[in-house]
């Protein structure tokens, strides 16, 4: 995994647990890393150890753990990491979603252990978008906690349906966000 995400990990964890939780997780998980290279490659097992540590500190289930990270990397991390793209993504999110597949094969085309997930959007009528999440990882709460973030740090309301598995498709999930923007009345 990408250490833009395990980066996002550390940072999420000190900000919820605290510093000397961060130490005993990772102790826990024995990570010789102080800090985490945005562009390396980490083991995936390092990640979801990681995740597992954080999320029994918490006392709480991996998927509720993974969206609140979500939130936080959407709202921390990735701002941080790529200004330019999260002012785009603020004035256009809709256009910033029809991006992402090509987003994440650019920001992990150098790298050999890399697997992003391909995520493709359909605009249905004017107040709903249907994302699909194909992963080989499949954390479609992640993505649940990025979308649910990605539009909380927007000024268009909006609602995101939690993951929906796509039948006879392994590692696909769709999500309906419906969209509350200008023109809609309020009832
Ligand atoms: C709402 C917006 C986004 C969603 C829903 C999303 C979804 C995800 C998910 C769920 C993963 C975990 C890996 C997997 O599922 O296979 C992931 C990984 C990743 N994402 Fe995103 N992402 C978003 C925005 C971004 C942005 C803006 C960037 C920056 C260009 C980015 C770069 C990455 C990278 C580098 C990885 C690691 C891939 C790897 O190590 O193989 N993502 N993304």
């Amino acid at each position: 995994m990408k250490g833009i995400i395990l980066r996002g990990l550390q940072e999420f964890s000190m900000s919820r647990l605290g510093r000397e939780e961060w130490a005993s997780v990772r102790e826990e998980v024995g990570l010789k890393e102080e800090s985490f290279l945005a562009s390396h490659s980490y083991p995936d097992a390092t990640a979801y150890r990681i995740l597992g540590a954080i999320a029994s500190r918490m006392s709480l289930e991996l998927d509720p753990v993974l969206r609140h990270f979500g939130h936080h990397w959407m709202h921390v991390t990735g701002p941080q990491a790529y200004p330019q793209l999260f002012s785009l993504a603020r004035r256009d999110p809709v256009g910033f979603l029809r991006r992402l597949s090509s987003l994440h094969c650019a920001a992990t085309r150098h790298l050999d252990e890399a697997n992003a997930p391909h995520i493709s959007i359909t605009q249905e009528g004017s107040s709903h978008v249907r994302l699909r999440y194909a992963s080989k990882r499949g954390l479609p709460y992640l993505a649940y906690g990025l979308l649910e973030g990605l539009w909380a740090s927007v000024a268009i309301p909006a609602r995101v349906e939690p993951p929906a598995p796509v039948d006879g498709q392994d590692g696909v999930w769709t999500f309906r966000i419906h969209v509350h923007g200008e023109g809609e009345s309020c009832s």
